[in-house]
């Protein structure tokens, strides 16, 4: 059996296997449920188009997205469903060095501070992202940077939102551990190549001695399971802390995919929340997608389904930790990363856009209209305790 053909059917098997499993697919045989549950769950519902902004907050929590400025000005209909929606936000590359200080010392925020102004307008958060990362970097920022280039960027962007009545948290750093042991010369904290952990910790003194009045995240992505890189990623919330510098969050990225790849490990990942929880290092959602790889499902019907009830799954986990921030990555599939065509996962999406109306991994479709990972969102918001 040729290679591809062979692959197709173990990956059917494990995908679909893993994704039952993992409690991700509801059985079809489900019958119909007539408990009083059910039909509080039932009565609940009728809210469910309610802003999920509004769900958030009746728990104490915050659901936002990743939004664009260039879309944010030109396109009427996504902002208003941004306001409506979202009670928190983060720039999709406009707080990024490459946005910021795209000459040495030379600062632009025109963009960034755009998009503040749209937020302090309908109350939304802004979560910066981020300072330090491999990408979204000049070509003159060497990585890692020198330890003077990060004191001036720190300083030059911290500093400009020093006052501001929006923005409240930072990815201090972002991507820092390697995505195998094989990309690092740092067995214990698997930092990328260069990284040391006292830059890491002079980082976030840094940017204390800037502002410290911000809540200061390390954000990752992979580290939704127990991972070789959860392991270090971990390990390196633990040196931070007790190295005394101010960190007061996780970012957990959360770009889902479920393929034979990357199948979702709840024991594991419930093991991360309870680290951290026990670190007293708050798990945040930052940049949470559910993608579908191939093999596909063979209607968009029963792939959206999917969807919901990874979104309804995962959620479910977070709220039992008690997280009370959710940032998806974007509102609506009009806008998401993973269909351009330099994010695009394998390649069998890149050499055929035939597929690529299969990827739907956001609460809204490409029309701005509700999605059942919306439902599904909305609902966990409130059944959540
Ligand atoms: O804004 C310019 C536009 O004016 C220009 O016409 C166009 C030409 O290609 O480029 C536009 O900039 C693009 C920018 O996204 C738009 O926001 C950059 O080329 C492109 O490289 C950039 O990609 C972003 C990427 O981070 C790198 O910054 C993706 O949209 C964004 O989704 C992705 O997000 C990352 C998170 O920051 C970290 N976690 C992973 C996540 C997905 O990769």
């Amino acid at each position: 059996m040729p290679y591809r053909r062979k692959f197709l059917k173990r990956a059917g098997y494990t995908t679909l296997s893993a994704l039952l499993t993992m409690g991700f697919l509801q059985k079809d045989n489900q019958k119909e449920d007539n408990s009083t549950n059910a039909i509080a769950a039932n009565n609940t519902s009728k809210n469910l188009n309610s802003p999920l902004r509004q769900l958030a907050a009746a728990k104490g929590k915050r659901y936002g997205a990743a939004i664009s400025g260039e879309f944010l000005l030109k396109d009427k209909d996504y902002a208003n469903l941004i306001a409506r929606e979202c009670s928190i936000a983060t720039p999709n590359g406009e707080l990024k060095w490459d946005a910021t200080e795209p000459q040495p010392g030379k600062f632009t925020f025109e963009s960034a501070d755009a998009i503040a102004d749209f937020c302090r307008k309908h109350n939304i958060e802004l979560h910066g992202h981020t300072l330090f990362w491999h990408m979204g970097k000049p070509d003159w920022v060497p990585y890692p940077p020198t330890l003077q280039m990060i004191e001036r960027h720190v300083k030059g962007v911290m500093g400009h939102y020093r006052n501001s009545p929006v923005l409240k948290s930072w990815d201090i750093a972002n991507e820092i551990i390697a995505d195998s042991e094989n990309e690092t010369d740092n067995a214990t904290y698997g930092l990328r190549k260069g990284v040391k952990p006292e830059l890491i910790r002079d980082l976030f003194l840094i940017a204390a001695s800037v502002d410290k009045n911000k809540k200061f995240y390390l954000n990752d992505f992979g580290i939704e399971g127990a991972t070789w890189k959860s392991d270090r990623f971990l390990k390196m919330v633990e040196y931070l802390k007790n190295s005394g510098v101010k960190i007061d969050g996780a970012g957990i990225q959360s770009h889902l995919w479920f393929s034979t790849a990357y199948g979702f490990d709840e024991k594991g990942f419930n093991s991360v929340l309870k680290r951290l929880n026990d670190l007293e290092v708050k798990p945040i959602i930052t940049e949470l997608d559910i993608i579908i790889d191939t093999p596909l499902p063979d209607s968009i019907k029963k792939l959206d389904q999917m969807v919901a009830d990874s979104y309804k799954r995962y959620l479910d986990l977070c709220f039992a930790a008690k997280v009370d921030t959710v940032i998806t990555w974007g509102l609506t599939d009009r806008h998401t990363w993973i269909r351009h065509p330099r994010w695009m996962p394998r390649k069998t999406f890149r050499n055929n856009p035939s597929l690529w109306k299969f990827l739907r991994p956001l609460p809204f479709d490409e029309n701005l209209q509700p999605k059942p990972a919306c439902n599904a969102i909305a609902q966990a918001f409130q059944q959540a305790t």
